[in-house]
């Protein structure tokens, strides 16, 4: 895949991938310390967290004898704001760098769970989560890009945006719980942030592209509810992890996305998200009800830029 899509190598640089353990995440994480960066995974259960680090420490060892001890590993649960905040917190204080975030950690619950902020998960996980650790590393991320002329932000959404509209009214889906749509709106505000983010970083060096990663088997449909256990019985058809990665591989590390950003991608190629997604009143909407959903205070005057943001 390195020759076929212009990967680059990746040595020196730091890429943090979100949900490393399994699945796209870690068939992501594999792929980018391949092409010879430190890794850093974020997960959430140290058990899966070191037995995946193991793996992917190998793989960068076999690619490069060199690379001993160069996957990390930090412990979230993303769906806590607290940790997200103390996350984004150690992970500036560690490194000096960052060249590729990857915002790929993600679920499909089959009814609503709500975190211990009170936030229904699907939101807070896959699009709160996102959200609040790319601010949180904007500042490092800015200054990478400062310096090596470029820093990305990845952000794995999905087909199942196009089902969907935001519904602003109710947002925390509070009245009446549907799996599919609460995951289909999440995906589709991992979208409608790519773009208000690529608006606000214009001329930063940082870009900021969201990928599809097609339909792929992985634990993402390993729950109890309808819609899972019928994907289940058709993993047969889906896409293997490292196909499914070959898309975020893509965005992260391809020289022919230099500079690139706010596009929406399915697999390697750029495509056209719904109507809905380049809604820019929703984006910025729901910018500032991301901050009010994180307490956090909204500028008073919105302007072109990140800055008095969290
Ligand atoms: N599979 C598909 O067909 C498909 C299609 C379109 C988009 N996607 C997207 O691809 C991304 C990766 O999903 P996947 O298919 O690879 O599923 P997966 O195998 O279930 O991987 C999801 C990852 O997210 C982590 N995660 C979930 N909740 C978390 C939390 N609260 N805090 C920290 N980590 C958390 C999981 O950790 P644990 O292992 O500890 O649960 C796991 O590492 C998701 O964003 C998903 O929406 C998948």
């Amino acid at each position: 895949m390195e020759d076929r899509y212009n990967l680059k190598d990746l040595e020196g640089a730091v890429c943090i991938v979100t949900g490393a353990n399994s699945g796209i995440g870690k068939a992501t994480a594999k792929g980018l310390a391949r092409l010879g960066a430190r890794l850093v995974m974020v997960c959430r259960n140290q058990e899966r967290g070191r037995d995946a680090q193991a793996e992917i420490q190998a793989v960068a060892e076999r690619a490069r004898p060199s690379h001993t001890d160069t996957v990390d590993l930090h412990l979230a649960d993303l769906g806590v704001q607290e940790e997200v905040f103390s996350l984004g917190e150690t992970l500036r204080a560690e490194y000096d760098r960052l060249d590729v975030l990857v915002n790929n950690a993600g679920v499909l619950l089959g009814s609503r769970e709500e975190t211990p902020d009170g936030i229904e998960k699907t939101f807070a996980v896959n699009h709160l989560a996102p959200f609040l650790l790319t601010h949180l590393l904007l500042p490092l991320l800015k200054e990478t890009a400062g310096r090596t002329g470029e820093a990305r932000v990845v952000t794995v959404s999905s087909e199942a945006h196009r089902s969907v509209s935001l519904n602003f009214d109710d947002l925390n889906a509070e009245s009446g719980y549907n799996a599919l749509r609460a995951y289909g709106q999440s995906k589709l505000a991992n979208i409608l942030f790519t773009h208000e983010l690529a608006r606000r970083l214009r001329d930063t060096g940082v870009t900021a592209n969201c990928v599809h990663p097609g339909v792929v088997a992985t634990n993402l449909w390993r729950g109890s509810d309808w819609f899972s256990r019928l994907a289940r019985l058709f993993t047969w058809f889906y896409k293997d992890p490292e196909d499914g990665a070959s898309g975020v591989l893509y965005l992260a590390s391809s020289e022919d996305l230099d500079g690139v950003t706010g596009q929406y991608f399915d697999g390697t190629e750029a495509v056209n998200p719904s109507p809905d997604a380049y809604d820019e009143k929703a984006a910025a909407r729901l910018w500032r009800e991301s901050l009010d959903f994180l307490g956090l205070e909204v500028p008073a005057e919105e302007d072109d830029t990140v800055e008095g943001s969290p």
